[in-house]
C-alpha cells in the first residue's frame, strides 16, 4: 500500500478522532473572546482570518503534524528547485521560476529572460504604433484567442487591474475569444476593423481545436479583406507556444512568435509569455509588478511555518473540511467587481489540477480529493445561490475575499463620497454573510419558526487585500497555485497532469467524421450507425438529431 495516502498518515487519523468531538462555531466564539486574533495570519499585503474554520487549536496543531509527516517543506523545495514533481510527465513544474529574479532560479533558465524581453520588445512595438496593420494603420485592438490556462489567467488579470492601465497602453483594447462555437468571435467581428485589428494566438501545445478554429475562422476574415496572406500573417498575428514548429506550420513568421516551456502547466503560465495580452491591455511594468507580488509570496511559502504560511494553511484547511468534516464543495466568493473572473480562474487552477483519484505512482485513492469548487462576486450572489448556503441541506466551505481600501484615485471627484458609501455597504455585506454563515441565529428556536432558522456552522474563511493592485493579486494568485500543490502533496497526488481532459478531446475527433457523413445525409437514415459502429445509440441519436435539423 502507498505510503502517500493520506488515510494512512498518523497525524491524518489523530485528526479523524478530533472531528468526532468537534463543536460548533457558535460555541468555539464564546468559548474564546481571542478567536479571531488567534487565527489571523498575514503575509505581505494578504491577511488571512480563518477563525470561522471550524478547528480547535488542538486540531491546528495536529494539521501541523500532518504537514511535517507530509514533508511539505521538503516537498516545497522540491517544487523550487526545479525537480521532476510532475511524475506522470516525467517534467519539473517550474512556474515559480518565470517570477523569481535571474540570481535566484535554477540554473540552465537563462531563456526565461530573453523570451520576458522579446515580449516586452513587441508590446513595446505595438503600443507605440510601430506595429502596423496590412493597410499601414496602427493597431486599436487585440484578440487573444486561447482556451483554458491560456484564457482565463489573462482574461482575469486584465480586468481585475484595468484602473491601473499605464499611459502607453490605454488606447489598445483588449478583447478575449475562447469559445470553440465561435460565438464570441462571431460578435467580435461584427464590429472590429480587420486593418487595425491584431490576434494573439495562445495555446501551449498549439494543437487545441477550440484555439486553433477560431484562428482558422479569423484568417478567413482577414482574407476577406486583404488576399496577400504573407503579409497578414506577419501584421495581424502573434503566436504564444511551447511549439515553434507547430507556429511555423500554422503560417507564422519567427518574429512573430514567443515561446515557453513544457515545464510550465497550462493553467500556471499566465507568469510567461502567455502574460502578453496582460501586458499589452495594461502595460509591462504592471506585468513586472504582477511578478513581482507573486515572487514575495513564492518566498513566503518557502520560509514560513506551517501555521504561519497562508499557502499551507488554506491547504491543510481544505482537506480539514474535505476529509474530516466531509464537506464536498467550496465557493469563491470575491467582494469585489474587479475579480469577476477569479472564480472560473480558480475553478480550471483547482479542480483542473487536485480532481485526481489515484496517487503520483497510480495507486487508486480511499478518500475524496478537490471538491466541486464555484464562485460568483459575492454580493451577486447573495440574490443567487446563498439560500442553499444559508439554509440548504449541503455543508459547504467558502473563501471570502475583499480588498480594505478602495478607490484611492478617486479622491477629487465629485463622486467619491457615493463610491466609499458603497464600499462600506460591500464591506458590511461581506461581514454579515459569514458571520451568519458561521454563527446562524442560535436564538430562533427551529420548532417556533423553522423557516426562519438559521443553523450557521458553515467554515469559511476571510482573505482581506490591502489594496487590490499588481502586486497584491500576483501575491493572490501565487497564494492559490501554493494552496493547490501543497493539498496534492497532502492528498499524495499529482497537480501538474490532466489526463482526465484527454479522452474527451480524442472522442470529439472521432465524432467528427462521422457527423460530417450524417450531415450529408437525411435526418431519417437509420444507416448512421454503420459509420461509428463503436458509438453508443445515444450519442448516435444525437448526433443524427442536431445534423439533421441543420440540414433541414
Ligand atoms: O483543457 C485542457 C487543457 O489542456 C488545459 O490544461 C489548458 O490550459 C488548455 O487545455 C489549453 O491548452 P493549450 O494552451 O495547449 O491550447
Amino acid at each position: 500500500m502507498s505510503q502517500e495516502l493520506l488515510t494512512r498518515r498518523r497525524a491524518f487519523t489523530e485528526l479523524q478522532a478530533l472531528a468526532e468531538q468537534q463543536k460548533p462555531l457558535v460555541d468555539l466564539f464564546s468559548d474564546d473572546p481571542r478567536r479571531a486574533e488567534k487565527m489571523t495570519v498575514a503575509a505581505g499585503s494578504l491577511t488571512l482570518d480563518f477563525s470561522k474554520q471550524r478547528v480547535t487549536p488542538e486540531v491546528l496543531k495536529t494539521l501541523e503534524k500532518l504537514a511535517l509527516e507530509v514533508d511539505l517543506p521538503g516537498r516545497i523545495a522540491a517544487l523550487f528547485a526545479g525537480e521532476k514533481v510532475n511524475l506522470s510527465e516525467d517534467r519539473a513544474a517550474l512556474h515559480t521560476a518565470l517570477r523569481a529574479p535571474s540570481g535566484k532560479r535554477p540554473a540552465g533558465l537563462e531563456a526565461v529572460d530573453e523570451q520576458l524581453e522579446r515580449m516586452a520588445a513587441l508590446v513595446e512595438k505595438v503600443q507605440s504604433g510601430v506595429w502596423r496593420g496590412f493597410s499601414g494603420k496602427r493597431i486599436t485592438d487585440v484578440v487573444n484567442l486561447g482556451v483554458g490556462g491560456s484564457d482565463l489567467g489573462p482574461l482575469m488579470v486584465t480586468q481585475a487591474l484595468r484602473e491601473y492601465t499605464r499611459p502607453e497602453a490605454t488606447h489598445l483594447k483588449v478583447h478575449f475569444a475562447s469559445t470553440i462555437d465561435g460565438s464570441q468571435l462571431f460578435d467580435l467581428l461584427a464590429h472590429l476593423n480587420p486593418e487595425t485589428t491584431l490576434f494573439t494566438i495562445s495555446s501551449k501545445s498549439f494543437t487545441t481545436i477550440d484555439t486553433l478554429s477560431n484562428a482558422d475562422t479569423v484568417r478567413a476574415w482577414l482574407g476577406g479583406y486583404c488576399p496577400d496572406s504573407e503579409l497578414l500573417h506577419r501584421c495581424h498575428f502573434v503566436g504564444v507556444s511551447a511549439s515553434a514548429e507547430k507556429m511555423t506550420a500554422w503560417g507564422l513568421p519567427e518574429a512573430n512568435q514567443l515561446y515557453f516551456w513544457d515545464w510550465v502547466g497550462g493553467r500556471f503560465s499566465l507568469w510567461a509569455t502567455i502574460g502578453l495580452p496582460i501586458a499589452l491591455a495594461l502595460g509591462m511594468p504592471v506585468f513586472r509588478e504582477l511578478l513581482a507580488g507573486a515572487h514575495e509570496l513564492d518566498e513566503h511559502f518557502r520560509s514560513a511555518p506551517p501555521l504561519e504560511n497562508l499557502p499551507m494553511l488554506l491547504a491543510l484547511l481544505g482537506v480539514w473540511n474535505v476529509n474530516c468534516l466531509d464537506i464536498r464543495a467550496h465557493a469563491i466568493l470575491p467582494y469585489d467587481g474587479r475579480l469577476k473572473y477569479f472564480p472560473s480562474y480558480l475553478e480550471q487552477l483547482e479542480m483542473e489540477s487536485n480532481g485526481k483519484s489515484v496517487t503520483r505512482e497510480g495507486v487508486p485513492l480511499d478518500y475524496a480529493t478537490c471538491p466541486v469548487l464555484w464562485g460568483e462576486i459575492g454580493a451577486n450572489a447573495q440574490h443567487a445561490f446563498y439560500q442553499l448556503l444559508h439554509q440548504g441541506t449541503q455543508a459547504v466551505a467558502s473563501d471570502f475575499i475583499i480588498a480594505a481600501s478602495r478607490y484611492e484615485s478617486m479622491k477629487d471627484s465629485a463622486h467619491y463620497e457615493s463610491l466609499m458609501t458603497q464600499h462600506e455597504l460591500n464591506i458590511a455585506n461581506c461581514l454579515a454573510q459569514s458571520r451568519v454563515l458561521a454563527l446562524g441565529n442560535a436564538a430562533v428556536d427551529p420548532t417556533d419558526n423553522p423557516f426562519r432558522h438559521y443553523p450557521g456552522n458553515q467554515p469559511s474563511s476571510s482573505l482581506v487585500v490591502d489594496s487590490l493592485n499588481a502586486r497584491s493579486l500576483g501575491a493572490l494568485i501565487a497564494l492559490y497555485e501554493h494552496k493547490v500543490y501543497a493539498q496534492a502533496c497532502l492528498w499524495g497526488i499529482n497537480p501538474f497532469d490532466q489526463w482526465g481532459v484527454e479522452l474527451g478531446k480524442q472522442v470529439a475527433k472521432e465524432l467528427l467524421p462521422y457527423l460530417n457523413n450524417v450531415g450529408a445525409r437525411s435526418a431519417s437514415d437509420n444507416r448512421a450507425g454503420d459509420c461509428a459502429p463503436t458509438m453508443d445509440s445515444s450519442t448516435l441519436n444525437l448526433s443524427k438529431l442536431i445534423q439533421g435539423g441543420s440540414n433541414q
